[in-house]
């Protein structure tokens, strides 16, 4: 992950108040959704199904508990399949369930080839994987190919001498001004993602090792091809065992530069240096971050990818990645060409994570995502557990299941494929620990009290009102929010107008309405700034509009067929609406209430 987007998840407001609000498709919040296979041949072919896909990150620490030790499992996942059916899941991002020493919970991995104990054994991930198919749902794995453990064995090999084979499958450099006494100083001024000075000294062979996260994290060296074999290895293991893909993590971070110079100082609008939550001064990464060798890499798996036969879904295997990149064009490169193609599903974080509801910037990010990627598939994505969740981003502390609508119409309602994080959907709030000795997060214990960490956005699944919110038997890891009285997965089901419901009737409409399957978002009423409207569109199809009301004010506005629009018509046929949304005459007047959204096919 990239601090700056860590650091500005986070840095936002964190105290809003849920309220509950009402879900309004007649007929599709409790009907039972279509067989999933039905499902899958009805709205997209199996082997592009990741082409207009929902997919599901599962943070498993927290998901479900079925051994009673307050840490969540497979097993747990595996019991809740049924959820996530009903839900419309197509594929589950399981974030790392190997084994690790946990500095970074999971992302820190020791042997990149077996199942943390904590989590359960091999025999229950191919049960999770068998159980997951039944249900037409994919298991994509987290890959960490940007550092292991301290702990992994090559890394306790590379540190035992500088003669060590495996000295160079690791970054190892000289300090500054070192003698046979003193270490000198680290070789620049390169910092972590977490906080300090980003080189380790190492007693021992006398020499800093490198890490872009944390200390016990440190960074493979890519230019070493036997890393890549390493990797190329791992990859087939677990394709071989059935799983639908990887989420590459820190992918943008494999590579050094090569000169060893200096980072830049950042300068504020005043042009003074200043210091990040960790108290450091604040410098640029770009010496370490999205380095054109990156791309060769990304290739490289890719053909290693698709090398290998699916063996349990017919169709495609999916490479996700962690793409922090700043500009459209750098999304873009992160599709690779079509003779050289990288990742099917590079993250496109700047619509999600802009962190503001500015219809003008939704507008432009949606818009860049829609013409600017040469007609590949976008990735939309909103929150994961590294950031603060939607409420604290997006929410206003009173119309906040009202926003969350607003945040999920952008995220089902266009196109390309949808990424979303366990709790999303009942709207779970960030809940950040209030006491230094209560942090689990290594973030969060470097920058406290600035930076809190992202046990906020970590903690347990509430699947009901109980103790432990159904998540455990006993004390979870974290604890559980008081609010899971009202906001859990329990009670949103038996209310038709839950945010629950409402996800499920948008997914089953993404999946199901014929012009949501591909068509392409042609942007409505574009000088607009309360509300956001679009068209989706194909040659053949009844086109719909989707109008999202950004503001806590009622606003009108005129969808309807004039020379300057694009809609073909007068009049929509709802298929979605929010609370209090009226069915509008005709496309001249529709009405939309505080945060209101109205889905319609035009007639
Ligand atoms: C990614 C993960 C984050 C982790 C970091 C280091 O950004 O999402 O949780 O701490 O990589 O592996």
């Amino acid at each position: 992950m990239n601090q700056k987007n860590l650091t500005a998840g986070l840095a936002l407001g964190l105290s809003s108040v849920l309220t509950l609000g009402l879900a309004a498709l007649p007929g599709m919040g409790q009907t039972p959704h279509p067989a999933p296979s039905a499902m899958h041949t009805s709205s997209t072919d199996l082997e592009n199904w990741w082409k207009n896909a929902v997919i599901y990150e599962i943070y498993p620490r927290s998901f479900q508990d079925s051994n009673g030790d307050g840490i969540g499992d497979l097993n747990g996942i595996t019991s809740r399949l049924d959820y996530l059916q009903k839900l419309g899941v197509e594929a589950i991002w399981l974030s790392p369930i190997y084994p690790s020493p946990q500095v970074d919970f999971g992302y820190d991995i020791s042997d990149y080839e077996g199942i943390d104990p904590q989590y359960g054994t091999m025999a229950d991930f191919d049960r999770l994987v068998a159980e997951a198919k039944k249900r037409d749902i994919r298991i994509v794995m987290d890959m960490v190919m940007n550092h292991s453990s301290d702990k992994h064995a090559w890394f306790e090999e590379s540190r035992s001498s500088r003669k060590n084979p495996k000295r160079n499958w690791y970054v190892w450099k000289d300090g500054k001004g070192e003698t046979a006494t003193s270490k000198g100083e680290p070789p620049n001024n390169w910092q972590s993602d977490f906080g300090h000075s980003a080189w380790e000294w190492d007693e021992k062979t006398r020499q800093y090792y490198y890490h872009k996260f944390y200390i016990q994290q440190p960074d493979f060296n890519w230019n070493n091809p036997e890393v890549e074999k390493a990797f190329d290895g791992i990859l087939k293991f677990w394709m071989n065992k059935g799983v639908a893909g990887f989420r590459f993590d820190a992918i943008t971070t494999l590579f050094e530069d090569p000169n060893w110079i200096d980072d830049k100082e950042l300068l504020d609008k005043d042009g003074k240096t200043y210091l990040n939550d960790y108290g450091d001064v604040s410098l640029d990464d770009a010496r370490t971050n999205n380095l054109p060798e990156v791309n060769r890499v990304v290739e490289h798996v890719r053909k290693v990818e698709d090398s290998v036969k699916p063996n349990v879904f017919p169709g495609r295997r999916v490479m996700i990645g962690e793409t922090y990149v700043p500009t459209i064009k750098d999304l873009l490169a992160m599709y690779g060409t079509t003779d050289k193609p990288e990742f099917q599903l590079p993250m496109d974080t700047q619509v999600g994570f802009i962190n503001k509801l500015d219809v003008a910037t939704f507008r432009s990010k949606l818009n860049d995502v829609e013409t600017k990627i040469d007609g590949n598939i976008p990735l939309l994505v909103f929150d994961n557990h590294d950031n603060a969740r939607i409420d604290a981003r997006y929410g206003d502390g009173v119309h906040d299941t009202a926003i969350t609508r607003v945040i999920s119409t952008m995220l089902f309602a266009s196109r390309g494929s949808a990424l979303f994080y366990n709790g999303a959907e009942i709207g779970m709030k960030t809940t950040p620990p209030t006491r230094k000795e209560d942090v689990k997060d290594p973030v969060g214990l470097t920058g406290w009290p600035k930076n809190k960490g992202r046990d906020g956005e970590r903690t347990p699944m509430q699947w009901d009102d109980s103790t432990y919110a159904g998540f455990s038997t006993a004390a979870p890891w974290l604890p559980v929010p008081s609010n899971k009285d009202t906001i859990n997965v329990k009670s949103e089901e038996a209310d038709p107008d839950s945010l629950l419901n409402w996800y499920e009737s948008l997914i089953r409409l993404k999946k199901t309405n014929p012009v949501f399957i591909h068509g392409e978002n042609v942007m409505l009423d574009t000088e607009n700034t309360k509300v956001l409207s679009w068209l989706r569109k194909e040659p053949g199809k009844q086109a719909v509009v989707v109008s999202v009301n950004f503001t806590a004010e009622p606003q009108t506005v005129n969808l309807g067929a004039t020379s300057a629009s694009e809609t073909p018509g007068h009049h929509a046929k709802t298929l979605l609406k929010s609370p209090g949304v009226a069915d509008p005459e005709s496309l001249e007047n529709v009405q939309l209430p505080p945060f209101g959204v109205y889905i319609g096919e035009v007639e």
